[in-house]
């Protein structure tokens, strides 16, 4: 049989998510795979029933592809396919209800507001509370919609950003310090990558465009900190239910102190995206990789 991969998609990540799947195609292809690729904004999965495929690689970023829906969808149509299953996909793309786990399991993370689109909410209030913030939508990835404020104009603005794009939008007391990410895959916990940039945080531009960005894998980290941060994440990832491959974000205060950020089930697999730098670490290629990845399928 075919392993179809799927890309594309329509939420705001589809070009991010054509990246990503055309070079796991590529990548599957060059392993000797029968792969194709299917992107289900343009045609219904139910077709794939009829196309002799055995398993699904799911690269789609964002709402209707990393968010349970089409994980739903595959189980009903018996299709086996990488990555999460439906909760852990549901859960990981909501910030909000993530935000709300880890905290009640006592796992790091910043002090937050949650601001509905439909409630009322006091701007002076809640930068008086936490301070500068960082906006975001509660079911994005790739920064899409998120902004810094520092005042109650800026808070104002921010969620006005936020609110284009979610009716739920999460306002976290802003870190001031180092960015990371742990890639998973399978039950192994990948070297922790460090992400510089000169922009104020490692937004849209800083993640696919910029050549200014700075990527450090392994981490400058001590052994004892590193484990740290490697059980946090892990402990994310597995709190949130997500399995197979993925990624959880993180960063660190001044202080030393590290806070869970996000748990990302279908992470990029651009040439430029962090998984693939991880992997390559521990020697694994983009190919190998690809192909570990489907083989959790299993
Ligand atoms: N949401 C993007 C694709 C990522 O996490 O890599
Ligand atoms: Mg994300």
């Amino acid at each position: 049989g075919k392993v179809a991969v799927l890309l594309g998609g329509n939420s705001a990540e589809r070009e991010v998510s054509l990246k990503s799947g055309n070079a796991v195609l590529k990548a599957l292809q060059n392993a000797g795979v029968d792969a194709f690729a299917f992107d289900p904004a343009e045609q219904n999965l139910a077709e794939l029933r009829t196309l002799d495929v055995t398993r699904v690689f799911i690269a789609l970023h964002g709402r209707g592809g990393e968010d349970g829906t089409v994980q739903g969808a595959l189980q009903y149509l018996g299709l086996p396919y990488t990555g999460s299953g439906v909760l852990g996909s549901a859960l990981a793309m909501d910030k909000v209800r993530c935000k709300h786990l880890f905290q009640s399991a006592g796992l790091s993370t910043s002090p937050y507001r949650v601001v509905d689109a439909q409630q009322a909410h006091d701007v002076e209030a809640i930068i008086s509370e936490l301070g500068a913030v960082m906006v975001k939508p509660s079911h994005e990835g790739s920064s899409i919609g998120m902004s810094k404020a520092s005042s109650a104009e800026e808070l104002q603005a921010a969620l006005e950003e936020a609110f284009k794009y979610d009716s739920q939008v999460l306002v976290e007391r802003w870190i001031t310090g180092r960015e990371f990410t742990v890639a998973m895959l399978g039950a192994d916990v990948l070297p922790v990558i460090e992400m510089t940039t000169p922009r104020g945080f490692y937004d849209y531009q800083a993640k696919y465009q910029s050549t200014t960005t700075e990527y450090h894998c392994p981490a400058a980290l001590t052994p004892e900190q590193t484990t740290h941060l490697q059980h946090l994440a892990k402990q994310a990832f597995d709190l949130v239910g997500a399995s197979g491959w993925g990624r959880v974000d993180a960063m660190q205060d001044q202080n030393g102190q590290f806070y869970l950020l996000e748990v990302n089930t279908v992470p990029g697999m651009t040439e430029k995206s962090l998984v693939p730098m991880a992997a390559k670490a521990t020697g694994l290629t983009f190919e190998q990789l690809v192909i570990r990845i489907l083989e959790q399928t299993l």
